[in-house]
């Protein structure tokens, strides 16, 4: 969390930005009083969007809360794919342009609504043939390619489970991943390009496999392009298959199956305060009401627009935000494979130009890196098609937002931070783009039919605390995969009925939300999502470690980067080649994200007399402030030590 002066500057914004005339007049959503309706009557409001959908069969009953468990929609029979394709064929819109894809080297391919659809049928019906059944998961390891939504609305076409794991992830998060969920099926591709290299996902999930006893069939998409030359794939007889041959011996007639309302959509892991990700459960109707009305509500998305969302499919941003919101909406979406700067700084503005890019929505700590990039790289394409912008994953800091108005938005664009969580499945708190006045830094209020407040530890109304949502809302997650304790452990035992995001906040003199960040041991490292515990439990892994404890640490792209405090066996002196070893090591057992960008060899850590270590003062040294009271330490003298020790690391 911010300090108290800089968290006072924050509230003193007094930038006021009102939505621009053109907004106000042919916004989506230019009513202020949908805000009052939807707090009048939530269901009516949620039930008003989930009837624009199409239905097998009408639900009975909007809501049935019997907290912490909501169901939504209840007795209605849907199916997500339906709703994202077929539904807009048979409307006559089959020839629109649903996917404009871009590899990093430059290689694209288009899909039209009616070209997305058969290929999602025709990879249905594969997936049946690999004996993929209704409630059976399978796991996505995908780069941002085309086939990452095509295999994840086929699951959803059958009622499969997916499991997107994002193609950074190493092979022992793969495996825990295929482990936890049980899957049957593994999806993955030989490779995609990052940053002019390849990854290459199908060896990583070869070791994966090895301890994924559950995974009895392997789907290998050829990535295509020239990479097939960098990357040998071996394939093992009776157990993977490519992607294109199961395609062509596959009917592309496969009817979509009835869902009910409440049948698990997806499964997403995401970092919590223990070292085991949590599986993350979001079901079918709620969950499409609530990512199709928060896509056209706080995106204005028009039919003309073209719309892109930087993020990758394995976060809940890709879920929501590149495949299931945007389709449901029968937009033109670009997806993007590689990276911001390759093969220049300039790419993401080229792909703007290049594709008349409306609506773009990307991360604060990508927009920290373009102003540090420069502006000469925007300067260099005609953003004119530009006319809304979007940020989600962290605060934004108002010089980023300014930024990101001025240079990118050409002083026209209104911008929505947006806050939600893989756990609200979709966006909760930002402007409408065609009622909301602006402020830098704050995502202002809870959007129509959501209830967001701060409470305190007793759960008091207050006007700096914990964020807190007071009401269900249809794209909750319902529980955790496996792990209902650690579901009501997590989210709904702070207070009585009220769920706890984990995150603190404070409401200014407009009444706008100002997120200030996690509360509890969860980083935010670049927008992902990491969790200390994790990052410990990988570096007590390494035999030269006894204990360790892992902090975030203010990083001025990043929003925060990993510090590590490490005890070695008595035998083992700390030396440059061991950190970078230890860094590695994190690299190889979590994934290249979770590197502490920090390690600091310590004889002892700092605990109080309970045992417990203390992070706050561990946050102090790594940030370089001075120490606070210590007064609870067991031993106070570790803590000057430690000092002195971070002092000579950084000379
Ligand atoms: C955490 C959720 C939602 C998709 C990406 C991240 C932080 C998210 C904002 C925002 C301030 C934000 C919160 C939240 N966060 N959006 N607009 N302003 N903070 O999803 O990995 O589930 O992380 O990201 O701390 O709890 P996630």
């Amino acid at each position: 969390m911010s300090d108290a002066g800089e968290l006072d500057a924050l509230l003193h914004e007094d930038r006021r930005f009102p939505p621009p005339g053109v907004f106000t007049g042919q916004a989506n959503c230019n009513d202020p009083e949908i805000y009052d309706r939807a707090a009048g009557d939530p269901e009516a409001y949620w039930s008003g969007w989930a009837s624009e959908l199409d239905w097998f069969e009408p639900w009975h009953t909007v809501l049935d809360w019997k907290p912490p468990h909501a169901k939504w929609f209840v007795g209605g029979k849907i199916n997500v794919a339906h709703n994202c394709l077929d539904r807009h064929v048979e409307a006559g819109r089959g020839d629109r342009t649903a996917l404009i894809w871009e590899g990093e080297p430059g290689d694209t391919r288009t899909f039209s609504y009616a070209e997305l659809h058969r290929e999602v049928s025709q990879f249905s019906n594969a997936l049946r043939g690999l004996g993929v059944e209704k409630g059976d998961r399978v796991t996505i390891y995908l780069p941002m390619i085309p086939e990452a939504a095509v295999a994840m609305l086929a699951c959803t076409r059958i009622g499969a489970i997916h499991s997107v794991v994002f193609g950074g992830f190493s092979p022992d998060s793969l495996a825990d991943r295929n482990n936890d969920a049980e899957s049957k099926v593994l999806i993955t591709a030989d490779g995609g390009w990052r940053r002019g290299s390849v990854v290459p996902l199908k060896a990583n999930a070869d070791v994966a496999l090895e301890q994924s006893p559950t995974v009895t069939n392997v789907v290998v998409v050829a990535r295509g392009g020239d990479l097939t030359d960098h990357t040998p794939v071996t394939m093992k007889e009776g157990r993977d298959h490519w992607y294109h041959d199961l395609m062509a011996e596959s009917s592309s007639d496969c009817p979509a199956v009835q869902m009910d309302a409440e049948d698990t959509l997806f499964i997403l892991y995401t970092s919590g305060t223990t070292g085991k990700p949590k599986g993350v459960v979001h079901t079918t109707g709620g969950y499409l009401t609530q990512t199709y009305a928060t896509t056209k509500t706080v995106f204005d998305l028009k039919d003309d627009d073209v719309y892109w969302c930087t993020a990758d499919v394995g976060w809940i941003t890709g879920h929501s935000y590149i495949v299931y919101g945007p389709l449901a909406n029968c937009a033109q979406v670009v997806m993007y494979e590689g990276a911001p700067d390759t093969p220049d700084r300039g790419r993401f503005w080229q792909l703007c130009e290049k594709y008349g890019v409306t609506i773009f929505y990307t991360a604060p700590t990508a927009i920290r890196a373009f102003m540090r990039w420069g502006e000469e790289w925007p300067g260099k394409a005609d953003l004119s098609s530009l006319r809304l912008l979007g940020t989600v994953g962290e605060p934004i800091n108002p010089e980023a937002w300014m930024w990101y108005h001025e240079v990118i938005g050409g002083e026209r664009c209104p911008i929505v931070d947006t806050w939600w969580q893989t756990e609200t499945g979709a966006i909760m708190i930002s402007p409408l783009p065609g009622l909301t006045v602006t402020k830098p830094g704050t995502a202002t209020r809870a959007l129509p039919g959501i209830e967001a407040a701060i409470r305190d530890e007793a759960g008091n109304d207050t006007a700096a605390g914990y964020l807190a949502i007071t009401t269900p809302w249809p794209s909750m997650l319902r529980t955790v995969w496996g792990d209902e304790e650690r579901f009501k452990e997590t989210y709904w035992s702070k207070w009585r009925n009220v769920y706890f995001p984990g995150d603190g906040a404070k409401v200014d003199e407009d009444g706008y939300l100002w997120i200030l960040g996690r509360v509890d041991d969860v980083l935010n490292v670049a927008g992902h999502r990491i969790g200390t515990m994790e990052v410990e439990s990988a570096l007590v892994d390494h035999p030269s470690v006894v204990e360790s404890a892992v902090v975030g640490k203010a990083h001025e792209i990043k929003g925060e980067s990993i510090a590590a405090f490490v005890t070695l066996k008595e035998d083992i002196d700390g030396s440059d080649e061991l950190m970078s070893e230890l860094r590695n090591h994190v690299g190889m057992k979590i994934g290249a994200i979770a590197k502490p960008e920090m390690v600091v060899f310590t004889a002892e850590l700092p605990k109080t007399r309970s045992g417990k270590i203390m992070r706050r003062l561990l946050r102090d040294i790594a940030e370089g402030r001075t120490i606070g009271d210590t007064t609870t330490l067991a031993d106070p003298a570790v803590v000057k030590k430690l000092q002195a020790m971070h002092e000579g690391d950084e000379g």
